[in-house]
């Protein structure tokens, strides 16, 4: 049997997707000790193999088929643009794509102003603006701790992820547009789905009867 190969973006979100996993009798032993600094993980057995990835790699390894499926957030998908099956919303890491800003900058918003954008996220943040407000704005990259940026007065606002939003509120930002809901997605490369067809759409199959479980407890 062939190892259908998993690559799982490193952190939480790979501890959580294995927790999904096991519950669906896919397995990886070795896997759970979050001290190991092995990047990769086999199981036997089952045939199964995991790699931890850094989150924006992660459709890299799956549309070049190092990977046969990945599990990444909605944000590193629609940032990388890469060509893969988007088969299945995880419906964990829920968080959301936001403009977010002193609420100051929101006047700059409403009246289509010419401002700054800082982002770890430039393809989604003009996309945003430009293909979907139709705003004009400069769009400046930046690698991390965003929230910073109209604090120093680098932007008028940022294009960022929030999640609790106490990182916002502990920096006098806050939510000024919404820009889309994010969750971890699993996607499979395009050779793969067909090649091995029967056994992911049979694991795509349980995990979302897994995935409607969770929904009914939680309601
Ligand atoms: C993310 C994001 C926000 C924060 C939002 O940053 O960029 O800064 O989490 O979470 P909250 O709404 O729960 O406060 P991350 O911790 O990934 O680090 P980064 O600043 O390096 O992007």
């Amino acid at each position: 049997m062939r190892y259908l190969t998993f690559a799982l973006a490193k952190g939480r979100l790979a501890y959580k997707t294995l927790e999904m996993f096991e519950r669906i009798g896919i397995t990886c032993e070795e896997m759970k000790d979050r001290d190991s600094r092995k990047l990769i993980f086999v199981n036997e057995e089952l045939g199964y193999r995991f790699f931890l990835a850094k989150a924006n790699d992660v459709p890299t390894y799956v549309e070049y088929g190092a990977a046969d499926i990945g599990i990444a957030g909605k944000d590193t998908l629609l940032e990388e643009g890469r060509n893969l099956y988007e088969v299945l919303d995880l419906g964990i890491g829920r968080c959301r794509m936001c403009v977010c800003g002193p609420a100051s900058a929101r006047e700059y918003l409403q009246h289509h102003e010419m401002i700054r954008v800082a982002t770890k996220y430039p393809r989604i943040a003009k996309d945003y603006f430009f293909n979907k407000k139709h705003q004009t704005v400069e769009i400046i990259k930046l690698n991390g701790s965003i929230e910073l940026a109209p604090i120093v007065g680098l932007s008028e606002v940022i294009v960022d992820i929030v999640e609790t939003g106490s990182t916002l509120r502990e920096n006098g930002l806050t939510v000024l547009e919404e820009v889309c809901p994010l969750s971890a997605r699993m996607v499979v490369n395009q050779v793969s789905l067909k090649r091995e067809n029967e056994r992911i759409t049979r694991m795509i199959r349980q995990l979302k009867i897994l995935i409607q479980q969770q929904q009914e407890v939680n309601q």
